[in-house]
């Protein structure tokens, strides 16, 4: 039995490492304990998620504005060839030195590291077994922090087997460009992972259950980026369900049917990407033997972080809410908070999310369907980035912004961005919103000249008809 711990962390992703962190400079004496194979810290974004898929779609970006622009803006390489290998490895780089930096971070900030698999015994008692099964040990603690994340949700008739028919986790690791790549689920993966294998030479085929994109977006964000995609290269296949999928040596074939039913169809091809959403991850940790409860879908019932059995807490994937590492990083600093008795709070009504394709989709607060189904009265303001000096000045006009306020009061409800570094141009939105501001707000700011935060100023500006450039 180990000494006495104030917070055992289960799980050792963006919201574990957190957390553990927080814990650390708090005072608090932690241990966190990470299962996963590669003994690697930092969970799914570090490992098979945020981080791995950003470096390819850096590199992939990179490698397509070589092939197809750079003539146009005055550079000739000469001969351009792609090296995989060297692409792939280069991810690994970006991934062995963030997890080491989480190491490193544990380290400084005292937490102790168990590699192995946690199971709850009881609410003050962790079991680790080692990951190699032959050693366990149980630590005794004042509270436990379940941050065990989310795994790929399968799909009945499409096994993945991680070769030809693959999870995220298969796609950042191909070995060679398929030359036919379907994928199933028209969502965040499925849209950022496509567009890099389209860029490295892949046909890309979108199954999309539903009638449109990124369902969870803006509807014309949705129809405005597959318009974009489209005029890219991918194909799509809305409305429509994968029924099976056979596997031979010379590739998949995949049945498909119209959602709403009728005839079937064939595709033939090389590689399949199931991307159809993640489920939380939370079998073998006891929480039946302690009586933590789950809603329908597997999510661990929070509130505050409290689950149902005191002492036991939860963050990040495995409970409601945006799956992103922002979010679980932002769950696991609030919820250590509030174990030290401090006043740890999320507020989920200003976490952006991002799509790093190319142009990026951005988007944080209420669309307009939202509004509308809630009944709530709203102006609208846009700005297309084909009126914007330095978008246009790059070559880079694909997109718009779009600022949602209320129509009484002015507070910005939500903010749409379709376009490059969309991403980044989301903060201030996000910045502007955390403090209940205006889109007058927005609209009266400074910014810099020429850069495309002007289009989000542009568009808030729009929101009172008052826009200077068109
Ligand atoms: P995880 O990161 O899933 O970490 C949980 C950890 O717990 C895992 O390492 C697991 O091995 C461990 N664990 C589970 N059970 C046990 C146990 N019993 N004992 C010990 N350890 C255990 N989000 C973004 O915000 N931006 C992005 O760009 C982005 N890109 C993504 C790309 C892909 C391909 C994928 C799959 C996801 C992406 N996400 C992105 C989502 C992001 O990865 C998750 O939201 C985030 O990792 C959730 O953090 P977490 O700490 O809750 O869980
Ligand atoms: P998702 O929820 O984003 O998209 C899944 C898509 O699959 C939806 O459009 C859905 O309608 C569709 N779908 C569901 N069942 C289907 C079926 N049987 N056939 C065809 N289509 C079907 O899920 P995704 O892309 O798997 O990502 C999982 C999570 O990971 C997301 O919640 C996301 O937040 C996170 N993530 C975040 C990223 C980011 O922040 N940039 C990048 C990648 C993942």
């Amino acid at each position: 039995m180990s000494d006495q711990y104030d917070v055992v962390i289960i799980g050792a992703g963006p919201g574990g490492y957190n957390a553990a962190i927080r814990a650390g400079q708090l005072g608090l004496k932690t241990a966190i304990i990470e299962k996963r194979d590669t003994k690697k810290l930092g969970g799914t974004c570090l490992n098979v998620g945020c981080i791995p898929s950003k470096a390819l779609l850096h590199a992939s970006q990179l490698y397509e504005i070589a092939e197809k622009d750079f003539e146009g803006i005055g550079i000739n390489t000469g001969g351009l060839k792609l090296d995989l290998q060297q692409m792939q490895k280069q991810k690994d780089d970006a991934v062995e030195g963030l997890t080491k930096g989480v190491e490193f971070l544990m380290k400084k900030n005292k937490v102790d590291v168990f590699l192995g698999t946690g199971e709850i015994l009881a609410p003050n008692r962790v079991l680790v077994s080692g990951s190699d099964g032959d050693r366990e040990q149980e630590l005794n603690t004042k509270n436990i922090v379940i941050a065990t994340g989310s795994e790929v949700t399968p799909l009945p008739g499409v096994e993945i087997d991680e070769k030809q028919i693959v999870s995220s986790t298969g796609a950042l690791d191909f070995a060679n460009v398929p030359d036919h790549l379907v994928v199933i689920g028209g969502g965040v993966i499925g849209l950022e992972l496509g567009s890099v294998w389209r860029r490295l030479g892949s046909k890309v085929t979108v199954v999309e259950f539903l009638d449109r994109i990124l369902p969870t977006m803006d509807g014309e964000v949705s129809k405005q980026f597959q318009r974009i995609l489209k005029k890219q290269g991918v194909d799509f296949k809305l409305s429509s369900k994968v029924t099976g999928a056979k596997t031979s040596e010379r590739g998949v074939h995949l049945t498909v049917e119209p959602a709403a039913d009728g005839d079937e169809s064939v595709i033939d091809c090389n590689a399949v990407l199931v991307a159809i959403g993640r489920r939380p991850h939370t079998v073998g940790l006891g929480l039946e033997t302690i009586g933590v409860k789950s809603d329908k879908r597997g999510f661990i019932e929070t509130d505050h972080f409290k689950t149902s059995v005191p002492g036991v807490w939860a963050i990040g994937d495995c409970i409601t809410g945006p799956m992103l590492a922002h979010k679980a990083e932002d769950d696991g600093v609030a919820c250590i908070e509030l174990i030290a008795g401090k006043a740890g709070h999320v507020n989920y009504d200003t976490v952006p999310s991002v799509v790093y394709t190319y142009p990026e989709v951005a988007a944080v607060g209420k669309s307009e369907e939202q509004l509308k189904d809630e009944g709530v009265e709203y102006k609208v303001g846009k700005f297309p980035f084909a009126a914007n000096s330095r978008a246009k000045t790059n070559h880079e006009t694909d997109g718009f912004v779009k600022v949602l306020a209320d129509a009484k009061t002015d507070r910005v409800l939500g903010v749409h961005i379709v376009g490059v570094e969309a991403g980044e141009l989301i903060a201030e939105a996000v910045s502007v919103m955390e403090f209940g501001g205006a889109s007058e707000d927005i609209a009266r700011t400074c910014h810099a000249h020429p850069t495309r935060s002007e289009a989000v100023r542009q568009a808030a500006m729009g929101v009172e008809g008052w826009t200077m450039q068109a």
